[in-house]
């Protein structure tokens, strides 16, 4: 499995370092961008930038447009972007590739491929409202990490765990990091 996972800059950067521990756990190849806002939000945030690129193939900064992920021929299963800024979100779902992160989303939405997307804000804007519905006309699945209560998470860690666990169901990977409704009897 060859993924393309984006970091950019919206709070809850530690969702694209967990999800690309969880997709190197399974040996999958994992080829990471990390744009110029995340790295400002690294400063205030839990981030390890280190361990993010030993667990890649590569990890670009969002300047490489001549990467071979820039690249439609480079081929990939999918790609996943988190978090997602509101302003990455604006790019993909209006055809603004001016970056590798845009350019690599725009290739997976040309191919029809998976591309799931974790926006990060709130409260939302029309546009940002707008440019989730875009998205999804173009089949792409928009997985915000949205609290849940019933499920009685207890520390940040299961707050996290439940997001990568739903953003690693979205790209079709196993896994086991939350405790799925088993119904009520
Ligand atoms: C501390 C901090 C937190 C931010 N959190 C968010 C956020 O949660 N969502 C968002 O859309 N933008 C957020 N921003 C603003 C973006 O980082 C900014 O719009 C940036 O241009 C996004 O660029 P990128 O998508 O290329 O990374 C934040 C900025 C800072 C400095």
């Amino acid at each position: 499995m060859r993924v393309v996972a984006a970091i950019t800059g919206a709070s809850g950067l530690i969702l694209g370092e967990r999800v690309v521990e969880e997709l190197a756990g399974i040996k999958a190849k994992v080829y990471v961008i990390i744009s110029d806002g995340a790295l400002k939000i690294r400063e205030y945030e839990p981030f390890n930038l280190e361990k993010v690129e030993s667990l890649s193939c590569k990890l670009y900064r969002e300047d490489e447009l001549d990467a071979e992920i820039a690249s439609s021929s480079f081929n990939i299963d999918s790609m996943i972007i988190a978090p997602c800024s509101m302003k990455t979100l604006s790019s993909i779902a209006n055809g603004f590739s001016d970056n590798l992160v845009s350019r690599a989303a725009e290739n997976v939405l040309k191919l029809n491929k998976k591309l799931v997307v974790a926006p990060r804000d709130t409260p939302l804007s029309l546009n940002a409202i707008e440019n989730m519905r875009k998205l999804k006309l173009q089949d792409a699945l928009i997985v915000p990490p949205n609290m849940a209560y019933y499920y009685k998470p207890e520390s940040i860690d299961d707050i996290t765990n439940f997001f990568v666990g739903k953003l690693l169901d979205s790209l079709g990977v196993e896994n086991k990091l939350y405790r799925r409704w088993g119904g009520t009897r």
